[in-house]
């Protein structure tokens, strides 16, 4: 079947444009976001009889099939009889930082043990440290349910850094709770200084990290440091959610010099958040300034 073609399944929207196209005939420049893209998607499931679509990262379930990744990091570290004093993960819709954290946060609600969580995102889309806690939907176009998440608005688009898997307006909703409640914390760091720990971790270690997995790099490498400082041992877990084999160009382009810092405006989730809908919830500031 051609793409385009006509279905009857009730879904489909009499007329409707597919949303990617409407984005670039306003905005021919417009860089894209994981926003549009998901709204793009369920269109085209709508559309087709053969086409089913799954949302995947900032969905509950998602969070939970992940979590497969720390409970066999708390096996490693049972066989290493140690523990981490401090988990740490990238954060796009949330998935890979609450598989490897939501198992050491269960640990830490049941027996007590003493484990911080530290979610680590592109300041250029700083959802969790800069966002509202507020009712929003998951894409662009608002096909999808309205979740409370901590958002940036469904209408923002992130500057076109390379971390393209964290270029998300929301955060996952029971990592959002939980950074609301206290339980997780969360940083911002730009572009270079991520690139920079990447290429550092490949030449010690041999294994060229993804763009977002640089931000969890860069910020154990940040904690490591405070522990020398500060002449305390701490175990730190961190997750490298992917390899930067498909990133080549953007390591070239960033020891060329060439890779620029990608600014947030406030001023452009502002009026993102400014088209939140209209739900009867209060709106609080983000979890972390
Ligand atoms: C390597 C990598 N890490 C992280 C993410 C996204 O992060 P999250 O697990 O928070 O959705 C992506 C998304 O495409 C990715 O490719």
């Amino acid at each position: 079947m051609a793409p385009d073609a006509p279905v009857s399944r009730p879904a489909a929207r009499e007329g409707a444009r597919y949303p990617e196209r409407a984005v670039l005939e306003r905005h021919p420049d417009s860089t894209g976001s994981l926003g549009i893209a998901i709204s793009e998607a369920v269109e085209v499931a709508a559309r087709r009889e053969d086409t089913k679509y799954a949302l995947g990262s900032v969905l509950s379930h998602v969070l939970l099939h992940q979590t497969i990744i720390g409970l066999e990091a708390q096996v490693q570290f049972q066989l290493a009889e140690d523990y981490p004093d401090l988990v740490i993960g990238c954060t796009g819709g949330g998935s890979n930082f609450a598989g490897i954290a939501f198992p050491f946060l269960g640990d830490r609600l049941r027996h007590g043990r003493a484990v911080d969580l530290l979610a680590v995102e592109p300041a250029a889309c700083p959802t969790l440290t800069r966002g509202a806690y507020a009712y929003d939907f998951g894409d662009t176009a608002h096909l999808t349910p309205l979740v409370k998440m901590y958002t940036l608005g469904s209408s923002f688009v992130p500057p076109g850094f390379h971390a393209g898997g964290l270029r998300y307006h929301g955060m996952a909703p029971m990592l959002s709770h939980l950074a609301a409640l206290g339980y997780i914390k969360a940083r911002a760091y730009e572009q270079l200084e991520c690139f920079a720990a990447g290429l550092e971790f490949a030449r010690v270690e041999g294994v060229l990290p993804a763009p977002e997995a640089n931000h969890a790099v860069k910020a154990a490498i940040d904690e490591a440091l405070r522990c020398k400082v500060e002449g305390r041992s701490r175990a730190i877990l961190f997750n490298l959610c992917g390899h930067g084999h498909f990133d080549m160009q953007a390591y070239r382009d960033y020891l060329d010099g060439k890779l620029v810092e990608q600014t947030y405006d406030p001023a452009e989730s502002a009026m993102a958040l400014a088209g939140l809908p209209v739900v009867n919830e209060p709106i609080t500031a983000a979890s972390s300034p």
